[in-house]
């Protein structure tokens, strides 16, 4: 990556390439949008229509193979900051092939960028660095998997190392779904090459959070946490999805435990990426799980959730040009900000079909409305997130995670109410979304579901092989 010199502060003006089209990049472009910094804000095609109201379209393809025509435009345009969304533009070297002169990149390298795009490289990571996750173990052939999984016939969770669009994940019961799970990887390739190699891990019990932090290669600061409902339907159950819903902040950690997270799970792990030489600018985002041993990771993202980041940055005070650019130039130690104390709930409305093959092309009415009662007030955000707009003017879907709504109040139960009832005005044919999103930060919930066996041991993987045993902590 090239290095440019860098200026001592935030300049006055910056002119910002936001590269992603999703809900959370409308989140990233209405709260950059708050800015008295912001210069111009461009947006990568194909944008959706709420981008697009705010931002104008990049001319240039964004193709990183011919990477002159983008390096060229950032250089015409004078953009100083390229704010990158989705993983996959970072795994495959967005931040290395655009870094320039005289343009900063928030987001990490390609080589950062695999403590996501590569769960193996994660979990070896994770193991010199003694951070606490699940024990598991690394596979490169499928019969070795196999002969593991139906060994030990304990509930697992088998992944595709590769990224697999959030899919690639599957939680097993016991070694009959162990079976059918690498199989589907490794033997008929349902997610490519991602399933060339994979991990079984021990099947963890706990509540899941959503911990990000600003990182700049050194400097770590946390995000107030976040809670995400990957399932899709009501009380968590069904499919996994992207998400269908987040909330933050969450009672369900306390101040002491995420200092827990920090100084056992943030701290040793950018560290131990900047002994990799992997420069790490941008969001790291730890999946973690609140097991009765303690917090453990299930996995590293390398960018903003979706949809965390739509409950988060309503919440965020402070001013996210200067924040990102602190953080690309590597000076976030120089900048602060605080979160609103209210609670955020986000909740997605979705297309009929999603998380499979959502229907796509249905007239959304409603939305315009609600935007404009949203625009005039401080609790309530609409994102466009699978929107498109038709020759003739038309707002349709595009695909299965439609549009986001976040609302503010004082308590999560308050939040959740103005964000369905708000929800309830975007109209197509077929469209849901959960109603319960927080529900698991309610006292006296139970869950409709049984919960599975608890493990109580994890000696079928850390005694499986002195070689591959994890060192963590927890
Ligand atoms: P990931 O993409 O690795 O976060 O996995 C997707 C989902 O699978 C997570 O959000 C968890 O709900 C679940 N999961 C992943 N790893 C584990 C684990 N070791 N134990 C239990 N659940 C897991
Ligand atoms: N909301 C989960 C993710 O962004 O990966």
């Amino acid at each position: 990556m090239r290095t440019m010199a860098r200026p001592a502060s935030c300049p006055d003006r910056v002119n910002i390439l936001l590269i992603g089209s999703g809900g959370r990049e409308h989140a990233l472009a209405q709260k950059l949008r708050q800015s008295p910094r912001l210069g111009r804000l461009w947006t990568t095609l194909p944008s959706n229509p709420g981008i697009l109201s705010i931002a104008e379209p990049c001319p240039v393809a964004l193709d990183l193979r011919a990477p002159f025509h983008v390096r060229r435009f950032l250089e015409r345009e004078s953009i100083g900051l390229v704010v990158v969304g989705p993983e996959a533009a970072l795994a495959d070297g967005v931040a290395d092939v655009l870094a320039g002169e005289s343009t900063l990149i928030f987001g990490p390298t390609r080589a950062a960028a695999r403590i996501e795009a590569d769960k193996a490289y994660a979990k070896s990571l994770m193991r010199q660095a003694a951070v606490p996750t699940a024990e598991g173990r690394i596979f490169e052939h499928m019969d070795a998997a196999m002969e593991f999984v139906r060994t030990r016939d304990e509930p697992c969770v088998v992944k595709a190392a590769g990224l697999a669009a959030g899919k690639g994940v599957v939680v097993c019961d016991g070694a009959a779904d162990a079976v059918v799970a690498i199989e589907r990887m490794m033997a008929r390739r349902e997610f490519g090459d991602a399933g060339a190699r994979i991990i079984v891990e021990e099947r963890l019990q706990g509540q899941e959070l959503s911990i990000l932090a600003f990182v700049d290669g050194r400097t770590i600061w946390l995000l107030d946490a976040a809670q995400d409902h990957k399932q899709v339907g009501e009380g968590d159950t069904g499919p996994n999805t992207g998400g269908m819903g987040a909330y933050s902040p969450t009672p369900l950690l306390d101040e002491e435990t995420l200092a827990i997270i920090e100084r056992e799970v943030f701290v040793p792990t950018v560290d131990a990426l900047r002994r990799d030489e992997a420069v790490f600018r941008g969001v790291l985002y730890a999946g973690m799980m609140l097991t009765p041993g303690g917090p453990k990771v299930l996995e590293f993202n390398c960018r903003f959730g979706d949809p965390e980041c739509q409950a988060l940055l309503p919440r965020l005070k402070g001013d996210l040009v200067e924040i990102c650019w602190a953080t690309a130039a590597g000076r976030l130690d120089e900048v602060s900000f605080t979160f609103d104390p209210r609670t955020a709930c986000c909740v997605v409305v979705c297309a009929p079909g999603y998380p499979g093959n959502p229907e796509k092309g249905a007239v959304i009415s409603g939305l315009a409305e609600l935007e404009k009662d949203a625009a005039a007030r401080d609790d309530l955000f609409v994102y466009h997130a699978g929107t498109t707009t038709t020759r003739g003017g038309d707002i349709v879907t595009s695909g299965g995670r439609v549009v986001a709504v976040t609302a503010l109040a004082d308590t999560l139960a308050d939040a959740r109410a103005r964000a369905n009832e708000a929800c309830a005005r975007v109209r197509f044919k077929g469209a849901f979304f959960r109603r319960d999103i927080g529900f698991r930060a309610e006292p006296g919930w139970t869950p409709r579901r049984l919960p599975a066996p608890a493990v109580t041991t994890s000696a079928g993987f850390s005694g499986a092989s002195s070689e591959t045993r994890a060192t963590s902590a927890g």
